[in-house]
């Protein structure tokens, strides 16, 4: 498979869930991985695992200076940087008037800000090599509305913002920026119980899909807007909810499906 033969690509929150998911299918299609988190035995771990392909390298996405010196290790080492996914975050549930403005920032920091620095770090780079895929890793909580979820929401709006106003921006570089809309994915961020499926399914009747998503179904996303298949996607955002964000049944009238 060479989907992404000789890319070299950052995966930011690499240690686990989605984002070693995609580190995953990113070796498999061709790639070399820095798999970057704060996690470190869990990085290294996954980048043993991976072999060759894939190295580990400790960032905190919400540091200037993290990115400063991981970007500089691997222009040194491999001279460019093809793919940026900035995967990196938090979730926390507390209704609006009990999220403290540290926690939201808190928030914002790591899964809005530390998307910018990562941004602006890796473009230079790409503006030397003439081309480059960023994908922005927003939610279906970047789509509509959720209860508890005030400053989540916020900094996964605001990565659907900050992806269409790069993609205006940087386009004419020939550096695509997408952004990507789970919803409902099976790991330690939803599920930290490790609940099995069959159980977390039963809250998803409501949905088309009828379940709860896997890791592979975001990672096939992140493979296609990271290759050259997607050359003349800019600003786009995939859904990769089961059709969450299409709507809901109202299960006693006509078209839902039978339970
Ligand atoms: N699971 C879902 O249903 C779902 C739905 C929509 C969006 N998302 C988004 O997908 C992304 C991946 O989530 P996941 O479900 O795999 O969760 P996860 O908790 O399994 O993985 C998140 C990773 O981000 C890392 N991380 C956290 N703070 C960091 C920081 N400051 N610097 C670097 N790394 C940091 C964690 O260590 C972890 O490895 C997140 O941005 C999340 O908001 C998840």
């Amino acid at each position: 498979m060479t989907r992404l033969k000789d890319k070299i690509a950052i995966v930011t929150g690499a240690a686990q869930g989605m984002g070693a998911a995609i580190a995953e299918n990113f070796v498999k299609e061709g790639a070399h991985v820095i798999i970057c988190d704060i996690l470190e035995k869990k990085g290294e771990a996954l980048a043993t695992e991976l072999g060759e392909q894939a190295t580990f390298a400790r960032l905190d996405v919400s540091s200037e200076e993290n990115w400063h010196s991981v970007v500089t290790n691997i222009i040194g080492r491999h001279g460019k940087i093809d793919i940026l996914v900035n995967n990196a975050g938090i979730l926390r549930f507390h209704k609006s008037e009990d999220t403290s403005v540290e926690l939201f920032q808190q928030i914002l920091n790591i899964n809005l800000v530390g998307a910018h620095i990562g941004i602006v770090s890796v473009v230079p780079h790409m503006k030397k090599a003439g081309q480059g895929s960023i994908i922005n890793m927003s939610s279906a909580d970047g789509l509509d509305g959720a209860n508890g979820l005030s400053a989540y929401g916020a900094s996964k709006w605001g990565l659907r913002g900050l992806t269409k106003v790069t993609a205006l921006e940087f386009g004419p570089h020939n550096i695509r920026v997408n952004s990507i809309h789970p919803g409902g994915i099976n790991t330690a961020m939803v599920n930290p119980q490790g609940v099995p499926s069959e159980y977390i399914n039963q809250g998803f009747k409501i949905y088309p899909a009828q379940r709860v998503g896997e890791v592979d179904e975001v990672a096939s996303a992140a493979v296609y807007l990271a290759s050259d298949e997607s050359t003349y996607c800019m600003g786009s955002e995939i859904a990769v909810d089961g059709g969450m964000t299409a709507g809901h049944y109202y299960m006693t009238m006509p078209g839902a499906p039978e339970i």
